[in-house]
């Protein structure tokens, strides 16, 4: 059977048999304020508590202090994982992002070993490195010459969605990792992702909404797609309390 990379959240992993499947790079997707980054942190907590599995946290939406106390509130104790080993959190602001970060962070996953990623994330990573690899691709006068005038908005756009091909890509070529994108959606849009691209590049997806209707739950989730996977197709309730993140099953809600 295959090896499956549990996130020990309740309600979760049922709906994906037992996990994720170990290996794979799946894209959290969602508005803000759905509990993506709650959800990932949870998942190297217990990947490191109860599972021994080493975690990165790389964060370029927050800083250290911010993620350690916003552990704290669910009695999820990072520095002391950090001491053990088990868990590195790097917060990189955005605007520090250059055309070596995600190299960077691909190097540290060889080289120390992690069982488990998550970078939070994608969309911010994605629109701030490839302006830095812009210069060497294109020259001015390879713009300038042009007949056609691409307008930058659609320069950038290639250019994120090539480097989210590279990343993913290369993601894949690191054994037994398994790595959780969070995507940041700011508008509803046929599209799960912002980039258009990654919801098909990445091996599973998640769906996370919010909307407040006045009944029990305003979160829901959605396992969009899982590769390899029999997985649960319904929309569930998603609770965060004081332990963490709790998906309901959907015959719950109405009781
Ligand atoms: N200690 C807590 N207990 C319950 N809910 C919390 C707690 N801390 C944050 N939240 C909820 O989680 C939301 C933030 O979750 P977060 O994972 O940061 O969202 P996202 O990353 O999707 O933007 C907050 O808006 C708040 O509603
Ligand atoms: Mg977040």
């Amino acid at each position: 059977m295959m090896q499956r990379s549990k996130t020990g959240i309740k309600g979760f992993d049922k709906l994906v048999e037992g996990g994720f499947p170990a290996g794979t790079t799946i894209l959290y997707t969602g508005t803000p304020g759905t509990g993506k980054t709650i959800f990932a942190l949870e998942y190297l907590y217990n990947g490191a508590t109860m599972f021994k599995e080493k975690g990165l946290f790389v964060t370029f939406e927050e800083s250290k202090e911010e993620v350690l106390e916003q552990g704290k509130q669910f009695g999820w104790n990072f520095a002391d994982l950090e001491k053990k080993g088990l868990l590195k959190i790097i917060a990189i602001p955005a605007r520090e992002i250059s055309k070596n970060t995600s190299n960077d962070i691909l190097e540290m996953c060889k080289k120390e070993k992690y069982k488990r990623l998550v970078v939070d994330s994608l969309s911010t990573l994605s629109v701030n490195a490839p302006i830095f690899s812009v210069a060497e691709h294109l020259s001015i006068s390879e713009v300038v010459n042009q007949s056609t005038v691409f307008s930058p908005p659609v320069v950038g756009d290639l250019m994120v969605k090539r480097f989210i091909y590279g990343f993913i890509d290369d993601l894949r070529q690191i054994n037994g990792i398994t790595t959780l994108l969070i995507s940041e959606n700011s508008i509803h849009s046929d599209f799960l992702s912002r980039d258009t691209v990654s919801e098909f590049l990445c091996d599973g997806v998640i769906v996370v909404t919010f909307e407040s209707l006045g009944g029990a739950y305003s979160r829901s989730l959605l396992v969009r797609k899982m590769r390899q996977t029999k997985n649960d197709e319904d929309i569930h309730p998603l609770e965060i309390n004081k332990d963490g993140v709790i998906i309901h099953d959907i015959d719950e809600k109405g009781k």
